[in-house]
């Protein structure tokens, strides 16, 4: 079977490889000319632990294609993804500009039938203007060609996406027709010897589906949080919390980590999309607002227990800071926390020297010389007065206290993720604060 994907962002690209790696000929396709041409020499744009290898095993077995133009492979694929971005426009709600343009130019190019599967995030509705785009165009062309549209949101977490597209909880689709449910069983059946499922729907459920998915989690990280500042002043220890709670199997253990607040490129961006959705069809969704209000306070708890440490007078104060990206195992600086506390902490005057294990480069691109990029974590602390964690990777769990408690000026630590143990910390000489403990 032969399929395009177009986009190679990162869906797009996680997509695309993990199909070739199933047998599966693969076209990826994205107007980025220079992306495409690093693609074809094996380079990576993102940092996703085993893509880069299994993009090269693919390429060289003569699976996995890249090009920009889509109209070389448009008629030689009998699935066509589209994986482009849809980012939030001024007022919340995703833009469809790019899902509907690739929609046309499918319906400019098109001369056999053809399965447009949508994989980006996108609003209820959008499989019916993306049908409607393709429908528009082929009527130009005084064209009858029979077509069909299907909706297969991604549910993979960065930094696991191969693992997640490989082996997930389960499969999603949306179908009109019984054409469109036999090609997306016909794809997707070297995958269920994995033993996942493959769960069929109309298309307007899936699309929603997608965005219930991430709400819910994103809810469950904001309950938390709120759970964990209460802790702070009744004087539980919201790890406890989690384990009590957690053990419950209707809640379940997992996503219930008090932080800084959730980031990413998904959480934030499709939370908001579905409050304008339901505000744009008279609906309020008031748990959602309220999960959003929650997280944006928490970005910046980091910087008020800071604040409150040096009862508000930061002015030179000399900041490190542990881990940048929204999460561990990716460079992704998208909606980081990080970025809420260093804006917040460069205001107030204060000197920050950062260190991120993948995100250094990136983070420089968006913050130059506005703040210090450290060698390592223990150059970071040199003459500190705090060290802040805040992305919980694993080479800063059990770093030399001694040699950290030497360097710095202030032996302080405010942990944002919780990774530290209390008393550990205390017997070391530093003052530890975390959150909800
Ligand atoms: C998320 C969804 O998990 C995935 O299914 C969807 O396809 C895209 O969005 P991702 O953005 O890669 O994936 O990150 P995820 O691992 O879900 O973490 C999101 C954010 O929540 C991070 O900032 C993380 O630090 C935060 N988080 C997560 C918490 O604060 N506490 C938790 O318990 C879990």
């Amino acid at each position: 079977m032969k399929i395009a994907i177009v986009g190679t962002g990162y869906v797009g690209l996680v997509t695309g490889t993990c199909f070739a790696e199933m047998g599966t000929e693969v076209f990826c396709v994205d107007v980025n000319a220079e992306k495409i041409t690093n693609l074809k020499q094996g380079i990576i744009p993102i940092y996703e632990p085993g893509l880069e290898e299994m993009v090269h095993r693919n390429q060289q077995a003569g699976r996995l294609h890249f090009t920009t133009d889509l109209t070389e492979c448009l008629n030689e694929v009998e699935v066509l993804f589209s994986a482009v971005g849809t980012p939030p426009d001024e007022d919340g709600s995703a833009d469809l500009k790019y899902v509907l343009e690739v929609a046309r130019t499918v319906g400019r190019n098109m001369t056999k039938h053809l399965l447009v599967v949508t994989k980006s995030t996108v609003p209820v509705g959008t499989a019916r203007k993306v049908r409607e785009a393709i429908q528009e165009e082929l009527d130009k062309r005084g064209l009858q060609i029979e077509f069909d549209v299907a909706s297969n949101p991604e549910f993979l977490k960065e930094g696991a996406a191969i693992k997640d597209f490989m082996s997930p909880d389960r499969v999603v689709v949306g179908v009109e027709s019984e054409r469109a449910e036999e090609l997306m069983t016909r794809l997707y059946r070297p995958f269920l010897l994995n033993n996942f499922r493959v769960i069929f729907m109309d298309v307007p459920s899936a699309e929603m589906t997608k965005y219930a998915a991430n709400a819910m989690l994103a809810t469950r990280i904001s309950f938390m949080n709120d759970i964990a500042n209460l802790c702070e002043i009744v004087g539980a220890d919201v790890n406890m919390v989690r384990k009590g709670i957690g053990s419950d199997a209707r809640i379940g253990n997992r996503f219930l980590y008090a932080g800084i607040g959730y980031g990413g490129s998904c959480f934030p961006k499709d939370i908001k999309a579905l409050i304008k959705t339901a505000k744009s069809n008279g609906y309020c969704m008031r748990i959602l607002e309220a999960v959003e209000e929650v997280n944006e306070e928490q970005k910046s708890i980091l910087f008020r227990k800071l604040n409150d440490y040096f009862k508000g007078d930061l002015k030179g104060k000399r900041v490190a800071i542990w881990g940048l990206a929204f999460k561990p195992e990716t460079d992704d600086m998208r909606e980081a926390p990080s970025l809420v506390l260093i804006d917040k902490l460069l205001a107030s005057g204060c000197e920050v020297y950062v260190y991120d294990p993948v995100s250094m480069e990136e983070t420089r691109r968006r913050l130059g010389d506005t703040i210090h990029y450290a060698k390592d974590i223990y150059d970071a602390v040199v003459d500190a007065d705090a060290l802040l964690l805040v992305t919980e990777w694993k080479e800063f769990r059990m770093p030399s206290w001694s040699a950290v408690k030497k360097l710095m000026a202030t032996p302080l630590i405010l942990d944002g993720r919780n990774i530290y143990d209390v008393k550990e910390l205390e017997e070391n000489g530093f003052v530890y604060h975390c959150v909800g403990r």
